[in-house]
């Protein structure tokens, strides 16, 4: 089912949670949420399930306007980071529970008890039908909500940080389990996460939010390679920044030109945004950037180390090879391969 989300604002009482969102889930699609805390995730989300109506704008279920339909009218199945499962029922008889409650398309008691066997397969928990909420862990708790929220067949699966509760060794194995029941059952599936990686990961393609917007839409390449805007360049991956002046198509920090030319950027303060990984170290000082080493440490199989540059003494942060005998007070020149310029906030 695809799902279309147009110009929709969201307020509540004075506060603006969402401001002119407009999406095209494709049918089909595993799409992932990702912003920090406060972005408007959860309420997009919620949007979309009919668990909240849109201030202004309208939800699409393929051609149908679905903005005020409830969410049995959508059929939409959820699965929220706090297990939401019946304490009192056994494993089998909460997998069933969205099906036993239908007042239409009831299927017959035989016909619901096959059909939660089957998902019990589908998530890998065979077996288990019989045991209590309390009796799992949290990562086959998760898999039970999923099974539940998969039982109606609903035409959008929308799960919110379903995995945020659980250890990080369990989220890495239940993200890529996630992935394959996906591509099994074809699902058009929103998921919400606040963690770039499981995003990156995880989905088809990434929607990143910031303060109630859509900043990029994108696949992992497009956001990490292509970044749209400041905020999705520093919010995906590391990233290092540098106040700069673009003059005649270049770029100079203070009075030196740093080889980096800017054609497309109008004069004036801009922002060159680059990966700290990412780059070349040079002999020599001419035509690059160059600073004093501030502090440096050790980090796995990199250093990090903190450059101070220009008259001002920005810092910025280089990924450097350990064999580089960077001390304080060294003397680094170097050469971004990749980066970005953005012209300068205000
Ligand atoms: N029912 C509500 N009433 C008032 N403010 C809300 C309500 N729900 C969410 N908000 C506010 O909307 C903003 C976005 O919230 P939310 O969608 O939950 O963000 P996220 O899921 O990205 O963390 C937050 O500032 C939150 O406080
Ligand atoms: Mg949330």
């Amino acid at each position: 089912m695809e799902v279309r989300v147009a110009h929709v604002r969201k307020e509540f009482d004075r506060f603006t949670a969402l401001r002119d969102v407009s999406l095209d889930i494709r049918s089909g699609e595993l799409i992932a949420l990702l912003g920090p805390s406060g972005s408007g995730k959860t309420t997009l989300l919620r949007l979309i399930a009919g668990l909240e109506r849109p201030t202004k704008g309208a939800i699409f279920f393929g051609d149908e306007d679905a903005s005020l339909k409830t969410v049995q009218e959508r059929n939409v199945g959820f699965v929220f980071q706090h297990y939401a499962l019946f304490r009192h029922m056994t494993v089998a008889e909460n997998i069933g529970f969205g099906l036993k409650v239908r007042r239409h398309n009831r299927p017959p008691d035989a016909e619901i008890r096959r059909r939660a066997s089957e998902l019990l397969d589908l998530v890998q928990l065979t077996g288990l039908e019989k045991r209590y909420p309390a009796q799992l862990s949290g990562g086959q708790r998760q898999r039970v909500a999923l099974a539940r929220a998969l039982a109606i067949e609903p035409r959008v699966l929308l799960l919110d940080e379903p995995f945020g509760a659980l250890d990080a060794q369990v989220r890495r194995e239940l993200r890529r389990w996630l992935r394959e029941i996906h591509d099994k059952t074809g699902h058009t599936t929103v998921f919400v996460t606040h963690d770039q990686e499981e995003a990156l990961e995880l989905a088809d393609r990434v929607v990143v939010m910031s303060q109630g917007r859509i900043e990029q839409v994108g696949t992992a390449d497009d956001v990490y390679d292509t970044p749209n805007s400041p905020f999705v360049f520093s919010f995906i991956g590391e990233s290092s920044m540098l106040p700069v002046k673009v003059e005649k198509g270049e770029v100079w920090i203070a009075d030196r030109a740093i080889g980096i030319a800017a054609p497309d950027t109008p004069d004036g303060e801009a922002v060159l945004y680059f990966r700290p990984h990412d780059i070349e170290l040079l002999e020599g000082s001419g035509g690059c950037i160059a600073g004093t080493v501030a502090a440096s440490r050790r980090v796995a199989g990199t250093r990090h180390v903190e450059l101070e540059v220009g008259g001002d003494r920005q810092r910025v942060e280089l990924e450097i090879p350990t064999s580089h005998p960077a001390s304080e007070k060294t003397r680094i020149a170097f050469r971004p391969k990749k980066w970005k310029l953005f012209p300068a906030a205000g």
